[in-house]
């Protein structure tokens, strides 16, 4: 990088994804949305585009851009996805622009409307800003911005923080750029919340300022041009150079150069960072879809979830980030497991392989909840947070109450330098690669398969012997062809989901390993296709649920061939006397199975506790099949976003 840049206290640090290590910093709470900025040599418009619809999974009610033009902000917005907006920009000739900023949007404070769109401009209409976070404040500072005259065109917060920018300019006494930069400091010290922002200013060409508190902000270091955005992987196209900015890290941002400093502190330091995804990571590619895309990854998904972390000599795993002792691991009284959603799931499937393999009493929580309870809990305890996208406000926020009474908490997460992976003690990346559909799947699988580690890990160190070590590790180097084996499945299973796509509503049964698998079969259902669907532990039924059973109501039952099979087939024959459609999800080479379901999907068999990875391909394609004849928009369901960054 050398004299390049002007920079403070610099660590230039090459990170790989192979890498174990856990960062460490602080934030607040987090919202959804997408910020892609960019100066430097090029036409801005294309790449902003690009940029927003790599982003598009953030939230997707309305997007906009504000560029610097022949001296002049142009703003565009429209209320819609991101291809309203290119057709919207695409019909207006405009002139060329090498720098601007652009937003997508989940509407928190105000409708979905071209006017609360962002960019957001103060008064002169010389300032735009683009904004990831909550204003909590917003209300008095717009009286009192109001009283002094400044006239508001939108119900959002982010205007607010335009105009605050905007008095702050015309007070500042400061030469030259650092007059913006001093005005947006001074804006944000009276603002109370969240925010990820970049703003530039008509008479401040070739300058744009990002800042962040709560709110995630990555600078693109790329050949002479720069880049800020919500998530690195929209900036894989053009650079893999990136700088995950801390709390409280205000950048300016040029073509040739960026300069890093805090609004709290005297310096700032940070990494230039190397992402080690390759190239087309985060594309379609052949795919129609990203969630099928990313099914279909799953095989390698496995691999690297467990690359480097088998120990066959030792018959164990080996997890280094865990900064954890062989003294402390043995000493570990019970395991908390905190998530939301798909990853609360895995935890569940990971809380029984640590009871029953690794003799460790474990139990999980909806982070959400967890937050708000007393909870008596042994000193020894030590908590997991589970999140893909390591932002989820609510597991944050849980992992945050954890720390606070001094437990040793450790994350789960994909996103390298997330917040979640910055604020616990250490933990285990997955390694899963770009996450793009909103749908989560393979980071399902590639946080059981971690659990699996880590149940190998504590059991060895406990009383699981060396030859169910040896054949926990076996299972695991099989079980990528295996998932290949499902995968090949595909039309037989599409064939299924299309018979019962036009149902109101469907079950789904499992004990055991297989009831959070239940539980995330019917989230996958729900979420995409929006058919009603809930999961029960499958010994639940004649307590209640059987009552939903009629001819028009579906039941897949997760069967697959262990120790609780005979169970099942009692339960699927309650189901069968009341005329309830069965889909069986059973061992390959179980024939008897034919006698009690209607449809069969087959799985190969693998031991108990790694079985869930498998049971759950199927009904991710199931639910992707039911989703597509339904005509549904997968990757974009309505009213979700992938990471929920509001509590
Ligand atoms: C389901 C889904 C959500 C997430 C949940 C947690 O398909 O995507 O239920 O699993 O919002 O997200 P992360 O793992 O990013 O914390």
């Amino acid at each position: 990088m050398g004299e390049k840049y002007v920079v403070f206290r610099p660590v230039l640090c090459i990170f790989h994804w192979e890498s174990d290590a856990f960062l460490g910093s602080v934030t607040d709470k987090i919202v959804m949305c997408g910020i892609i900025a960019y100066v430097g040599p090029r036409e801005v418009r294309p790449i902003l585009l690009d940029g927003l619809s790599r982003l598009e999974y953030r939230g997707y009610d309305s997007a906009g851009m504000a560029t610097l033009a022949d001296g002049q902000i142009d703003i565009q917005k429209k209320v819609g996805r991101i291809a309203e907006l290119t057709r919207h920009v695409g019909r207006k000739a405009q002139p060329p622009a090498n720098m601007g900023i652009s937003h997508t949007r989940w509407a928190t404070h105000g409708e979905p409307s071209d006017a609360n769109a962002h960019p957001h401009a103060d008064s002169t209409g010389k300032l735009v800003i683009v904004h990831n976070g909550v204003v909590e404040n917003f209300q008095p500072l717009k009286r009192r911005l109001e009283s002094e005259g400044h006239l508001f065109v939108s119900a959002t917060d982010t205007e607010v923080l335009s105009h605050l920018i905007g008095r702050a300019y015309e007070d500042s006494t400061e030469p030259g750029d650092r007059r913006l930069t001093d005005a947006i400091r001074t804006a944000l010290h009276s603002i109370k919340g969240t925010y990820g922002i970049a703003v530039m200013h008509q008479d401040h060409p070739g300058l744009i300022v990002g800042a962040r508190r709560g709110s995630p902000l990555v600078l693109g270091v790329g050949e002479g041009e720069m880049f800020l955005s919500s998530d690195a992987t929209a900036l894989l196209p053009y650079t893999h150079k990136v700088v995950y900015l801390k709390d409280f890290d205000l950048t300016e941002i040029r073509a040739d150069r960026f300069q890093i400093e805090s609004l709290t502190h005297d310096t700032a330091e940070y990494q230039v960072e190397e992402i080690t995804y390759a190239p087309d990571a985060a594309e379609r590619g052949e795919y129609a879809h990203f969630m099928l895309k990313e099914i279909y990854e799953q095989p390698q998904t496995i691999e690297n979830a467990i690359r480097g972390r088998l120990n066959s000599e030792e018959a164990s795993a080996q997890l280094g980030g865990l900064n954890l002792t062989p003294a402390e691991l043995r000493d570990i009284d019970r395991v908390i497991i905190l998530g939301c959603g798909t990853a609360l799931h895995a935890g569940m499937v990971g809380a029984q392989m640590l009871e029953n393999m690794a003799f460790v009493a474990a139990e999980t929580d909806f982070a959400s909840e967890f937050r708000f309870k007393n909870r008596p809990l042994p000193r020894n305890s030590i908590f997991f947070a589970v999140s893909q996208s390591g932002e989820t406000a609510d597991t944050l926020g849980a992992l945050r109450e954890a720390r606070r009474k001094g437990y040793r908490c450790l994350g789960i997460c994909n996103n390298v330098g997330s917040t979640i992976a910055r604020e616990s003690d250490g933990g285990m990346y997955m390694h899963a690669g770009p996450e793009i559909g909103v749908a989560a799947t393979k980071s399902f699988v590639s946080q059981v398969a971690l659990f699996g580690l880590l149940t190998l890990t504590l059991g060895r160190m406990r009383q699981m012997s060396a030859s169910t070590g040896h054949m926990i590790i076996q299972a695991f180097e099989k079980l990528p062809d295996q998932v290949r084996r499902i995968l090949s499945t595909e039309d037989h299973i599409a064939a299924i989901a299309q018979k019962y796509a036009h149902v109101h509503s469907m079950l789904f049964l499992g004990r055991q390993y297989n009831y959070p698998i239940a539980l995330e079969a019917a989230l996958k259902l729900k979420e995409i296709s929006y058919i009603h669907a809930a999961g029960f532990p499958a010994s639940e039924l004649k307590h209640g649920i059987i009552a939903l059973i009629d001819p028009q109501t579906p039941t897949v039952v997760i069967c697959p061939q262990d120790s609780l099979y005979e169970k099942n087939i009692s339960t699927m024959q309650e189901i069968r006397a009341r005329k309830g459609p069965i889909i069986a999800v059973a061992t390959e080479g179980d024939e008897e199975i034919h006698h009690h379901a209607d449809d069969v999907i087959y799985v190969p068999r693998t031991v108990e506790m790694l079985q869930p990875i498998l049971n759950i391909i199927p009904l991710q394609l199931l639910s992707y099949h039911a989703a597509l004849t339904l005509g549904r928009d997968v990757d974009k369901p309505r009213n979700l976003a992938k990471s929920v960054t509001v509590e």
